[in-house]
Order: structure tokens, then sequence, then C-alpha cells
């Protein structure tokens, strides 16, 4: 039976180092979560207390309505899949596959029809006599993943499983983990700093930073209403686009103005009474080439064309802005690096930020 899992409080310290911070989030059954968020941002340490390898500093997880502080790992009825799993070498990937059920003593019929029904939806039915060196990473990796399946355990736990492989296998894997998991229609709990990873794989994202969590939301959410100025730089690729500028009153309305742009802001963009200081953002999507004496238009110098064949990225130094701004733009646009042109906002699609805090608007 898949089970939910929460976090309440929960807080992780070693020593000085304040890992997690007051984490509280419910994460249902049968629910695929990400937990993304830069190196050292507490994600391993917060899988670790769910399966029980670490202890909590303060707060409670529960499993299955349950509260387990304290409990062994082993009566937790999870499975963990770590970066560096680790097969044993001497034994067959049938006998990897058993070694869990053995241990718990499973009824050797029942051991042959698991690793069976496992191995078939693996794909590694014909894999079974062969040892660990004999397989690509890429088996092998199945090999680690069937380890896990094979328990039938009501929570899994994924710690960037895909790490160690290619590319191309990386994305044929995360296909496969994620029709596994409808499938069986268990309860996943999912590692990555990858946040295409994340993007594809969640029903619902869990963005962490220095320990806080910052959103947790469903991928499109995520993406179209992000909390604050750390989420919506982290999730999107090329990064949002950020100036930091003032909001002033522009006859009846409202407008944003930073050195060489001004737009007027749609009503309701801005909280009533908010003037001074913000961030306003926009995804390279959402900016366009447009005539270089455009009042909408942001100026600039091209420095950098990137070609992907479905999109053409474009950056831009802006007078008066730090770091590139960059365009998604069709493939077929011409412009050369040097050129100077201007981009125009779509600015039904504007994100706006506290420039004190961060947070959104
Ligand atoms: N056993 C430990 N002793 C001391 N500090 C630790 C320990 N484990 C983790 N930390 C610290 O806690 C913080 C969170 O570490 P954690 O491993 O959870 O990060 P992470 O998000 O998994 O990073 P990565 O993406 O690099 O794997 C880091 O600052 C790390 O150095
Ligand atoms: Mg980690």
């Amino acid at each position: 039976m898949p089970a939910s899992v929460s976090f309440e409080h929960v807080n992780k310290t070693f020593g000085d180092v304040h890992a997690v911070r007051d984490l509280t989030m419910e994460i249902d059954e049968g629910e695929f979560l990400v937990l993304v968020g830069p190196s050292g941002c507490g994600k391993t340490t917060a899988l670790r207390m769910v399966a029980g390898l670490e202890d909590l500093t303060s707060g409670s997880i529960r499993i299955a309505d349950e509260v387990v502080n304290g409990r062994e790992p082993r009566d937790r009825d999870i499975a963990m899949v770590f970066q560096s799993y680790a097969l044993y070498p001497h034994m067959s990937v049938f006998d990897n596959l058993a070694f869990g059920l053995r241990q718990r003593k499973t009824p050797d019929d029942e051991i042959q029809r698991r690793v069976a029904d496992t191995a078939a939806m693996l794909g590694l039915e014909d894999l079974l006599a062969r040892k660990p060196r004999q397989l690509s990473g890429g088996q092998r990796q199945r090999v680690a993943l069937g380890r896990a399946i094979v328990r039938r355990p009501n929570v899994f736990l994924m710690d960037e499983p895909l790490s160690n492989l290619d590319a191309h296998l990386r994305l044929r894997t995360r296909g496969e983990i994620v029709t596994l998991q409808r499938q069986l229609q268990t309860t996943v709990i999912y590692v990555t700093h990858d946040q295409v990873e994340a993007m594809t794989m969640g029903t619902r994202i869990a963005v962490l930073n220095q320990g806080v969590l910052q959103q947790v939301d469903t991928p499109q959410h995520l993406y179209d209403h992000p909390a604050n100025v750390f989420v919506a730089t982290f999730i999107g690729s090329p990064a949002m686009n950020l100036f930091s500028g003032e909001v002033t009153a522009a006859g009846e309305g409202l407008a944003f103005s930073a050195t060489g742009m001004r737009f007027p802001l749609a009503p309701g963009l801005v909280p009533v009474g908010h003037t001074g200081a913000v961030i306003l953002g926009f995804r390279p999507e959402h900016l366009r080439l447009t005539a270089t004496d455009d009042p909408l238009g942001v100026p600039g110098e091209v420095t950098l064309l990137e070609p992907l064949g479905s999109d053409l990225f474009v950056s831009v130094r802006v007078a008066g802005h730090e770091g590139a701004v960059v365009a998604r733009l069709a493939p077929e646009t011409v412009v050369r690096v040097g050129e100077r042109i201007a981009l125009a906002p779509d600015l039904s699609k504007a994100h706006l930020f506290a420039a004190d805090t961060g947070a959104r608007l």
C-alpha cells in the first residue's frame, strides 16, 4: 500500500550547519514528489531522515499517519535508491534482486515470483544469471531500481539515481521510472539538483534553498507563479531575466522604470499602495525582437548566439544591467553578434518581486 509522508517542523543541524530548517510538507499517497535545489541545500539530509538513517534534531516525520521518529530503518517499509548504488559484484542479477527478500525470510516460491515480476517490469529477464560486471551502466541502474521495487515498499526514496548515466540513458531511464511509478501507484520522493528532471518527473516539486522550503507546487504552477526570485531563477532554462527598478505613478496607472527602460504595468500586477524598489522578471520566451526605436523595447548589443535548432537563444548586453538578457527567438531569426537590437517584453507575462525580500508581489 502506498503511504503518505509528512514533515512537521523538521529541523536538522550538524554542529553549526543548519541543514534542514523548519520543514513542513505533506506528500500524498501515490504522489511523485521531486525535491530539488542547489548542492548542499539539504535534499539528501531530508531523505535520510525519512529513511531513518539520520535522527531529527526537532520536529517529526509521519509515514502513513504514524510518527516514525526513532523507528529503525528496517521497520519503516521504505526502499531507498542512492546515487552511488552498490550491487553485490559476486552475486548474479537474480541474487542481487533476491537479497533483501531472503534477509526478510520471504518464502522461496514468493521470492521466485517477485523477482520474475520485477525482472519482467524492468526488462531484465534475460540477464538474471549475469554478474554486475557483465552489464552496461543502464542495466546496472535497472538492477539497482529492481532491488528496491522487488520489496514492494510503501515509499520509494530516490537520491539522484540517474546521475551515473550518460545523457541519452538518463533521458530513457527518467521515462521508465515515471511509467513504473504510475504502474505501481507508489509514493516516490525523488531528489535531484536538475530542474529539467524535476519539471518532467514530478507530480509536484518542492524547491529547497539553504535548508529552507521555498515552494511546493505542480511543475506548471511553479513555472508560471514562482513564489520568489530564487524559485523564478532556479526553475527554467535559460533563467528568467530580472530587472531592478522602481514602480512609479504614471497618469492613472503605474509604470516600471529602470536605466533605459520604462513600461506601463497592467492594473492588478502591483498590489495597491506598493511603490518603490521592485524586481521585474520576464522569461526568455516572453521577449521578442522589436524596432530599435520602439519605446517599449529594451535596447542592447548582441553578445552571444546559441542556436539549438528548435530555438535561438540570444544574449544581449543592456546598459545599466548586470549580466546578459537572454531571449528565446525563432531559429530563423537573423541577428549578428555585435549588432544593436531591441527586445520588447510581453507585459502580460511580467513577474514582479519585492526588491528587499525577493518575494512575489
Ligand atoms: N554528516 C554530516 N556532518 C556534517 N555536515 C553535514 C553532514 N551531512 C550533511 N552535512 C551538511 O548539511 C548540508 C546539507 O547537506 P545535504 O547532503 O543534505 O545536501 P544536498 O542538498 O543533498 O546536496 P548535493 O546536491 O550536493 O547532494 C551541507 O551543508 C552539508 O555539508
Ligand atoms: Mg545530496
